[in-house]
């Protein structure tokens, strides 16, 4: 009798332990991999905030969520929806559709050489940081819809992920899982996304060398002969990255005062007049792959933005300097294009390690 009331109190017992989940991660390893950007020297120095090392771990779990529709009200789009692999992670539509069927007001943009950006994110460089960044789609009402408190909770149930935060962070616990971590690990991740294998990139290191085409349109491009018309485009499009992560205003709408742009642009979020109608200027890496073009996809079509930098855009007080009438030749335009097309990193496109595993 006795020895049968012990045997059913130490099954009761042994039943509650497995029922009451604790959240203690503990028994998992927490013993992250220091993980090294592989860039070429003339990238410069990525911009690593020191409380964001980045790791294997770290990487492995910011792809997890990058591509995991968990971060979405119902559980249909993740981030790789509107930033396409295939299309150097931009979205090849003119503007993005989020989960409720909205469309985001302005044109989706590629994700590519992030970590080496210093000026903000967005058209309008309204995050300072790519961990701030992450923040945003979650609860955008355009895009995943939803809000953080619920996306933690999914990961918190979730039977994979709290070994993943455990492994990348050190949690001791499940309840330790915040915002701040996911995007942490999206920010290593997105990190990552380093394309440094196309035809200029290999001409830069002495791999390969121009076609007499595609070298009229580099001179063109840079500045570099003065027999050859200067197009301006590497000041805001530099050379290695493609752009001078600066915020300027090409010309693209005519305002006869600051406040008559249709999107203010950098002025929206600094409040300074002079920003008024400025946007990032964009990488030019793997451009022919990202159509349509501008922040609101208003050029379809690379020929088209060829028109308008000819025509030196429409007047408004800000309208950049670099920006007037170039009126291009046939033989120009052919030269640019043929320059714009060995900025095309293939490899990137189709690297397997960056893509969902
Ligand atoms: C519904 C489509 C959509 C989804 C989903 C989406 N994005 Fe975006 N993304 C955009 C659009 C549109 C912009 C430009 C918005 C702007 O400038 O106001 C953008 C811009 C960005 C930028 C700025 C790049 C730069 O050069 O400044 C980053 C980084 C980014 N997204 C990362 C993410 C991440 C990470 C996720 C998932 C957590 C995500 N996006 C989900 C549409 C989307
Ligand atoms: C004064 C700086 C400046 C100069 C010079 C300049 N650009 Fe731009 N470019 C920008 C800015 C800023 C944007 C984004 C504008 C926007 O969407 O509001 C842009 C956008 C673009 C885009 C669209 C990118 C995308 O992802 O949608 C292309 C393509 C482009 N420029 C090519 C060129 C070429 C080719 C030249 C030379 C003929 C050139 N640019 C000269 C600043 C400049």
């Amino acid at each position: 009798m006795l020895l049968f009331a012990t045997s059913l109190l130490i099954s009761s017992c042994e039943e509650e332990m497995t029922e009451k989940d604790t959240g203690d991660l503990t028994a998992i390893l927490y013993n992250p991999t220091n993980y090294t950007l592989k860039a070429p020297a003339s990238y410069g120095i990525p911009d690593i905030p020191s409380d964001n090392p980045m790791t294997a771990e770290g990487i492995t779990l910011g792809k997890k969520l990058f591509f995991d529709p968990i971060l979405s009200a119902d559980s249909t789009m993740s981030c790789v929806s509107c930033h396409l692999q295939a299309f150097s992670f931009n979205d090849p539509t003119k503007f993005s559709t989020g989960i409720r069927g909205e469309q985001t007001p302005r044109s989706a943009m590629s994700l590519i050489n992030l970590a080496f950006h210093k000026r903000g994110f967005f058209w309008d460089g309204r995050s300072p940081t790519l961990e701030a960044q992450a923040l945003d789609p979650v609860e955008n009402p355009q895009e995943l819809a939803t809000t953080w408190p619920d996306v933690i909770s999914k990961l918190t149930k979730h039977k994979e992920y709290p070994s993943f935060f455990r492994k990348a962070f050190g949690i001791k616990n499940k309840s330790e899982i915040t915002k701040e971590l996911a995007a942490k690990a999206i920010a290593q991740y997105e990190r990552t996304l380093i394309s440094s294998n196309s035809k200029l990139d290999r001409i830069l290191a002495g791999a390969d060398k121009f076609t007499d085409l595609e070298l009229y349109g580099y001179k063109m491009y840079l500045d570099e002969d003065p027999d050859v018309k200067d197009a301006e485009c590497g000041h805001c499009h530099a050379i290695p990255h493609m752009t001078s992560d600066q915020f300027a205003n090409n010309g693209l709408d005519e305002a006869p005062t600051l406040n008559e742009f249709k999107d203010l642009g950098l002025g929206k979020f600094t409040g300074n007049n002079i920003d008024k109608g400025k946007f990032k200027a964009p990488t030019l890496k793997n451009i022919m792959l990202t159509a349509p073009y501008m922040h609101d996809g208003r050029f379809a079509t690379i020929d088209e933005v060829l028109d308008h930098y000819s025509s030196g855009g429409k007047w408004s007080p800000n309208k950049d300097p670099l920006i007037y009438k170039l009126d291009f030749t046939p033989l120009e335009r052919r030269a640019l294009k043929a320059f714009l097309e060995t900025l095309t990193d293939t490899s990137f496109i189709s690297d397997p390690n960056l893509g969902p595993q």
